[in-house]
């Protein structure tokens, strides 16, 4: 019995799995997400640096190992992501020619979304392509296909998995202006008849932002479209974002014994509640909009998994998620079971 039981009649809960969770060595953590989770996420295997290092070379074993995880355990399985600017090979970076381009990309998707048909549920088809005025990010899909390359993208997965659920993912799009960034994507997308299924928004947050309200208005404009929801990579960080704190040297910055330390051992108990009280609204929220939410995925499952331990500061300790580093619920575990 775990949250995928408790949300049920709501909607998929999932979590990001790693390399070592993925190769059995984190029995604890396998664990969890037979009993906790019905849904799964790569949270780097499946990276184009990764799984197609070199043009004409896959890696697919470690994804292989992913995918029959979540045959295994009979898990809602998702594809992250085909197309992203950031970890991707040397061979994509250095591409110029829209040519070759367009035939790497083709390889590709065609390569990954057939083989894994059927038992990948969705992709992340195209992940980050706006950046946060709602325009297109300078990438070299850009740059050497032009706006198409979202479009290409959308069409070549759909040709080798028309089963399959497509998302558009990417961060802030809680943002007003980010958020119609969306908008403008996805209509373009169904004028020209090209199927995509639902938006992901990360949910890479923190104690404050965003508001409650902005997280609403994109729940009810995507739905709007006719998309389907996916909170698709939510942790919540307890520390300050370092480009908060103006001018500061950051290295400078934590006091010793304080909880915003880099090297922190505990957290004070009204950090703990601050959190609870923050996944509870969320959870409220999501709740609220249970008919237009697919799924909600935490990026990792314990607080010593989680990628916040290194970003953006390497080495500063983060409590973002419902386990604690010993794999126990925390109280914002049980502030969001409490909600049924
Ligand atoms: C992160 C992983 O968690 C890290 O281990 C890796 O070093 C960098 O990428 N947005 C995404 C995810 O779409 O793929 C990122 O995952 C976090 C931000």
């Amino acid at each position: 019995f775990g949250l995928k039981d408790v949300f049920f009649n709501d909607f998929l809960v999932g979590a990001a799995v790693n390399e070592q969770l993925i190769s059995g060595k984190d029995s604890l953590a396998l664990k969890l997400v037979a009993s906790e989770y019905n849904s799964i996420s790569p949270e780097n295997v499946m990276k184009w640096m990764y799984i197609h290092p070199e043009p004409s070379l896959f890696n697919f074993e470690k994804a292989d190992s992913y995918i029959d995880l979540g045959v295994k355990n009979n898990l809602y399985t998702l594809g992250h992501t085909l197309v992203w600017h950031s970890q991707a090979p040397d061979y994509l970076n250095k591409v110029n020619d829209s040519a070759a381009l367009a035939r790497y990309l083709e390889n590709h998707i065609t390569t990954l979304v057939t083989r894994y048909k059927g038992r990948i549920a969705a992709w992340d088809v195209v992940n980050e392509a706006l950046n946060e005025d709602g325009s297109l990010r300078q990438s070299v899909f850009l740059k050497y296909l032009g706006e198409d390359y979202i479009k290409m993208a959308f069409e070549l997965a759909e040709k080798a998995d028309p089963g399959a659920h497509l998302i558009y993912n990417d961060y802030n799009l809680w943002k007003p202006e980010k958020r119609m960034g969306v908008v403008r994507l996805v209509k373009q997308l169904q004028d020209n008849g090209i199927k995509i299924d639902a938006v992901g928004l990360q949910g890479h947050w923190n104690l404050s932002e965003p508001s409650l309200a902005d997280i609403e208005q994109s729940i009810v404009t995507f739905n709007e479209l006719g998309l389907k929801v996916h909170f698709s990579e939510l942790d919540i960080s307890v520390l300050p974002n370092p480009w908060d704190l103006v001018g500061a040297d950051i290295s400078q910055n934590f006091d010793e014994n304080s909880y915003m330390n880099p090297y922190p051992k505990s957290i004070p108990d009204s950090v703990q509640m601050a959190l609870a009280n923050r996944y509870q609204d969320i959870f409220r929220l999501f709740l609220k909009h249970r008919d237009k939410i697919d799924r909600v995925t935490f990026w990792g499952i314990s607080d010593q998994g989680s990628w916040l331990n290194n970003w953006p500061i390497k080495g500063r300790v983060n409590y973002p998620l419902l386990f604690d580093r010993h794999f126990n619920p925390k109280m914002a575990y049980d502030s969001i079971v409490a909600l049924k």
